[in-house]
């Protein structure tokens, strides 16, 4: 098949590569020049375990390619997939104009009966806006080409990227023409033989299945962090709570792992325009500003156990480590960290940090901060550290072998890393 991935951004390069190692002869386009021309040299914009031999063996099999957006790159395709950027307005909702700005393109440019594929992350009815979209150009070109506007949101999570591209639990599709199924039936075709479930709802109930997907997630981390606040004054241990309920099936073990809360550019951003576009609708969500609420606050508080112990932080060197909202990426969008340096800033901290891929990129936040060489030589002279992300180096040390090398005794583990401490303080 040929598929053509609108937007080289890290959806649209995964997705991308990963159709070229399922036999498609695709190619990814952007608008930004000299990214096209470093993704073609086999320089990636950003860090995703795996992706840099996925993206040269597509390259060396001649199936993935890299390009400008021009009509060319649409005209053949059997599938345009739309994967550009949805980043939110003012009030928390999605800003879908590159979307539409896809769609428009599609519907200049294509010669042949094709589908155009929303795989970013857009409310219910976007697809209903493409394809009016579409047949207003159509109409422009008078022709009357068959089509159809089919919604495929991704479910990659950064730093298992690849993984859930190649082998996802399941692929979602909604299409609300069936005689267009057999398009992605045959773009599936190896996970289908991988008896992965394809599965085929209307196009809305598939646009929301993304929000739901992310929002479920969130709740589900926001009502553990509840457990978790609430358990340090009764005295249970939440790692304890936590494994007595995840061994029940119909909850289950994963995302229940408390701490400083969720950040990066999917849960933060989804759950507010899941809030946004149900008010849009004349629906009211209550759960998911509670949600959104909770997690914001757990970066307070864990703030607060950090200055509560030091007894306010203005002069005292702290160490954080870990900048990116997560392990295996270097994305820094909406991590805690931010919240944390921001506010030691503020406070007059003496900051230091380290994190193993988060380099010069966060000085474009904080031109001043100061990064150590690696997370020992950040402990020298610490009264504090602070641990932000449970990347894998970290839980190799003990606190004991982190205590003798700082000046200070404060750890504050955000992310439940340390088994010796207890409601992510130890003194
Ligand atoms: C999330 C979803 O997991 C993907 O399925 C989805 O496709 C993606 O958003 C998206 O919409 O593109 P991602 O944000 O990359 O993926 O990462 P997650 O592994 O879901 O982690 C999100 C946040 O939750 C991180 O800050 C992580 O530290 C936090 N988290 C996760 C916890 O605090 N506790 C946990 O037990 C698990």
């Amino acid at each position: 098949m040929k598929v053509t991935v609108m937007g080289a951004g890290w959806v649209g390069i995964v997705s991308a590569a990963a159709f070229a190692r399922f036999g498609h002869e695709v190619v990814c386009t952007d608008i930004r020049d000299e990214r096209i021309v470093a993704l073609n040299s086999g320089d990636l914009p950003f860090f995703e375990p795996g992706l840099f031999e996925l993206v040269a063996e597509g390259l060396a099999s001649g199936r993935l390619q890299f390009s400008l957006g021009t009509d060319e790159t649409i005209r053949e395709a059997d599938v345009v997939m739309c994967a550009v950027g949805t980043p939110p307005t003012a009030n928390g909702s999605a800003d879908l104009s590159a979307v539409f700005e896809c769609a428009r393109q599609f519907g200049r440019a294509s010669v042949k009966k094709s589908v155009f594929v929303i795989k970013s992350t857009v409310p219910a009815g976007t697809a209903q806006r493409c394809k009016e979209i579409i047949e207003e150009e159509q109409r422009l070109r008078q022709t009357n080409l068959s089509f159809s506007v089919a919604s495929n949101p991704e479910f990659l999570a950064e730093g298992n990227a690849v993984r859930d591209a190649l082998t996802p639990e399941r692929v979602v599709v909604g299409c609300d023409s069936e005689r267009y199924f057999n398009f992605f039936e045959e773009l599936y075709a190896p996970l289908i033989a991988q008896n992965i479930p394809v599965v085929f709802m209307s196009v809305a109930s598939s646009e929301l299945t993304k929000y739901a997907a992310n929002a479920f997630l969130a709740t589900k981390l926001s009502f553990i962090n509840e457990i978790a606040n609430y358990a340090e004054i009764v005295g249970a241990d939440p790692r304890e709570v936590v494994k007595g309920i995840g061994l029940d099936s119909r909850i289950g073990p994963k995302f229940l792992r408390p701490g400083v809360g969720y950040g990066g550019s999917c849960f933060p951003k989804d759950v507010r325009a899941l809030i946004a576009s149900g008010n849009e609708a004349g629906y009211r969500f209550r759960i998911l500003p509670e949600v959104d609420r909770v997690n914001t606050f757990q970066r307070v508080r864990y703030y607060e156990k950090l200055s509560g112990a030091l007894g306010g932080v203005k002069g005292r060197r702290i160490v954080i480590w870990g900048l990116s909202y997560k392990p295996e990426t270097d994305d820094i969008r909406e991590s805690p960290a931010l919240y944390f340096i921001d506010r030691l800033q503020q406070e007059g901290a003496d900051i230091v940090a380290y994190d193993p891929r988060v380099k010069e990129s966060i000085h474009s936040v904080f031109p001043a901060l100061a990064l150590a060489p690696s997370a020992e030589e950040s402990l020298k002279g610490a009264d504090a550290l602070v641990l932000l992300t449970e990347w894998e180096e970290f839980s190799k040390l003990t606190v004991a072998e982190i205590r003798a090398k700082m000046l200070g005794s404060v750890i504050v583990d955000g992310r439940g890393v340390w088994k010796e401490i207890q409601n992510g303080l130890i003194t």
